[in-house]
């Protein structure tokens, strides 16, 4: 157990942006940071760090909380975990009394599985270094490649024996679950050891844990493939993986770039020759979810390829996805059949360097050369080149670049210029127009989510309907609570003593009856008695309020993506005089809203009392009392469309 105040200290050293730069590429936007969500895949950023907040929150997948909960996500750990993992990277010493914290059944298993693949890589690593057999078969092997020992120790090489089952009896005598050792892929169904007379080198996670292994044979016999791969498990996923992040990520972060290369043994090479930030897609084309992981960290990536075309020809698919994902691409093509590790072995670690220098193309310029070369004079070949050089080039953000490829294409293509900006222009457009249309449902959604979120726990609808459909003054209600949360301690006048929040509650404290939201009307009632009792909440009020639903609200709204939902116009006839900077013009937008807010309100209850009249539904006693309180509804309709400049039809 860690003591509560050690884990104050940690929660109140530990500084959101710094936890997640660990994990993901931050820019500034506004007062917060912004960046691609670890928790799923997305192309555009709608993952929001506050750092005066402490928190973060991602509008697309919805995750949010503070550091803790950050890191218990994202190294899928428990809380005392996700404890002690912030105070070890804040040197901080917590106050622990050892008792044995139960874990839940899958966490344990998750956690067996690391504990095996380290036990399992420290087996391979021993034998490659401490025994005879593997000194003299193994580490003279990647010495005869010219690897240094400070190379093989970092990144823990090892070798698998000639033996059926050398592994599996240690294991068993360390008393691991044959089961896990299968799922692992470390001993296969007949009870062997999978990997036997191979090299290994463990493929680990980003924090640097083995999650798998790959071996290679050492003999070239044809018989068997060079390489074998642990299978695809909890902790391993082939195609979200990259071999040699965990040492690059620091590196790929201070130089801003990344060298992308094929192969285990050129990340080693490159490291040897003093270059960190390279990782290896380890044979395969890139996948998406690479491309994800790499963004996260830098948006500059340099393909390191050996010469022939092959390689390249196939690479082409990923590399088009490196650039659809927004990133700079550049190659460097080594001459010959080599690869990156042969090539720096022949010309040495100096000459290398200036070589990638030298020789680093950006690859839209190459691209395009490969085209030029292949059209010739033929007019099909031609448009055919055009085509797939605009779709490329439509992916670049920068516009000034993206002249620039136009221009440089134009010339090499022998193309008409303005031809091709328009066809450009036209696939930007059309990208741009889905692009909005996401953002506007994205918005939508969120809202949707969490009202789905708050009514299914405190189960109010859920009882009778298990759909829960949201209805427009739902959404026109979230956002008054929304302003209410972000703006209500601001003055409304900078000579007035009245806060916005006192503003809004006493102009709604009349349409509080026709709330539709149940649990929004409890939250505004919540405020209504601060605000009674003397006091203007702000802000942390809600975050922190005991009630989960309201501060479940805050956090929401607190960091959000888009100040106010990009969708209010349409949605709710709120308008908004701009978008673009809220806090300096949320004044006339707030008063505006509410008193369209109002004027919807009080229009459903006119029409709801005409439709009671119609029916003769109200009782003949009561109707002198109803049609005062309808005439002084319709009133302040009136003067409310009077202010909105709206005419009311009736
Ligand atoms: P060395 O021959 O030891 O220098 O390795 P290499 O990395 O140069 O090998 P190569 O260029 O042939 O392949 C590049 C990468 O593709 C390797 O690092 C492996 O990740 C992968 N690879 C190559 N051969 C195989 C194979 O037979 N099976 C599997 N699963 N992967 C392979
Ligand atoms: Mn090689």
């Amino acid at each position: 157990m860690i003591s509560p105040k050690s884990i104050d200290e940690v929660l109140e050293i530990a500084r959101i942006e710094d936890v997640v730069r660990d994990y993901v590429d931050l820019k500034n936007r506004g007062s917060n940071l912004i960046g691609l969500c670890p928790f799923h895949k997305e192309k555009t950023p709608s993952f929001s760090v506050s750092p005066s907040k402490n928190i973060f929150k991602c509008f697309g997948c919805g995750k949010g909380g503070n550091t803790a909960q950050f890191v218990m996500e994202v190294e899928q750990l428990s809380f005392p975990e996700a404890i002690r993992t912030l105070a070890k990277k804040y040197q901080i010493t917590l106050e622990e009394s050892f008792k044995q914290e139960i874990n839940p059944e899958l966490q344990q298993e998750q956690e067996s599985l690391y504990i095996i693949n380290q036990f399992a890589l420290n087996f391979y690593k021993d034998n490659l270094r401490n025994n005879p057999i593997g000194q003299s078969v193994a580490l003279s092997y990647f010495k005869q490649r010219g690897f240094l020992e400070q190379i093989i120790e970092k990144f823990e090489l090892g070798f698998a024996f000639d033996e059926p089952d050398a592994l599996l009896n240690k294991a068993r005598k360390e008393g691991f679950k044959l089961d896990f050792l299968q799922k692992l892929g470390l001993v296969t169904a007949q009870q062997k050891d999978f990997f036997r007379n191979r090299v290994i080198f463990p493929i680990h996670n980003l924090t640097g844990k083995p999650i798998a292994f790959a071996g290679r044979h050492l003999t070239s016999d044809s018989k068997s493939p060079k390489y074998i791969n642990s299978p695809e498990t909890e902790l391993y996923q082939k195609s979200k993986t990259l071999y040699g992040l965990h040492l690059a990520k620091k590196s790929i972060r201070d130089k801003n770039n990344c060298f992308l290369v094929e192969g285990y043994t050129d990340v080693m090479a490159l490291h040897q020759a003093g270059i960190e930030n390279v990782v290896a897609s380890s044979g395969t084309s890139l996948t998406e979810d690479q491309v994800h992981v790499l963004k996260r960290f830098t948006q500059q990536v340099s393909l390191l390829y050996d010469g022939d075309s092959a390689g390249i020809k196939a690479a082409m698919r990923g590399i088009d996805l490196l650039i659809q994902g927004g990133l700079d691409v550049k190659i460097i093509l080594i001459p010959g059949n080599e690869d990156p590790d042969e090539f720096i072995r022949k010309i040495g670690a100096d000459a290398f360097e200036k070589f990638v220098e030298n020789e680093s193309k950006d690859f839209i310029v190459y691209k395009l050369n490969l085209h030029s070369n292949e059209i010739k004079n033929d007019p099909i070949k031609k448009s055919l080149a055009a085509k797939d050089i605009i779709q490329t080039i439509a992916k670049v953000e920068d516009p000034i670049k993206r002249s620039i490829y136009l221009q440089q294409s134009a010339g090499i293509l022998g193309i008409d210029e303005v031809s091709l900006i328009s066809a450009c222009n036209k696939i930007i457009g059309d990208e741009l127009k889905n692009k909005v249309f996401r953002q506007k449902r994205e918005a939508l959604d969120n809202d949707q989510k969490l009202l789905n979120e708050l009514s299914s726990e405190s189960n109010i609808k859920t009882q009778y309907n298990s759909q829960i459909t949201i209805s427009n003054d739902e959404f026109q209600e979230i956002d008054i609570c929304r302003i209410l949360i972000l703006y209500g301690h601001h003055k409304v006048n900078v000579n007035e003593e009245m806060h916005y929040a006192e503003f809004i509650i006493e102009n709604i404290a009349d349409t509080l009856a026709f709330f539709e939201n149940e649990l929004l009307k409890q939250f505004i009632l919540d405020v209504s008695q601060q605000i009674s009792q003397g006091k203007i909440p702000e802000l942390n009020y809600y975050l922190n309020h005991t009630d989960s639903n309201i501060s479940k609200l805050a956090l929401n709204f607190s960091i959000n993506k888009y100040e106010y939902s990009s969708n209010w116009e349409e949605k709710h006839g709120i308008f908004l005089s701009t978008q673009q900077a809220p806090e300096l013009n949320y004044k006339s937008d707030i008063e505006n809203s509410i008193l369209r807010f109002k004027l919807k309100k009080f229009n459903k209850a006119i029409s709801e009392f005409e439709r009671r009249i119609q029916l003769n539904e109200i009782p003949e006693e009561e109707l002198q009392l109803e049609l005062k309180s309808h005439q002084h509804i319709v009133n302040q309709r009136n003067y409310i469309a009077g202010l909105l400049n709206t005419v009311v039809i009736n």
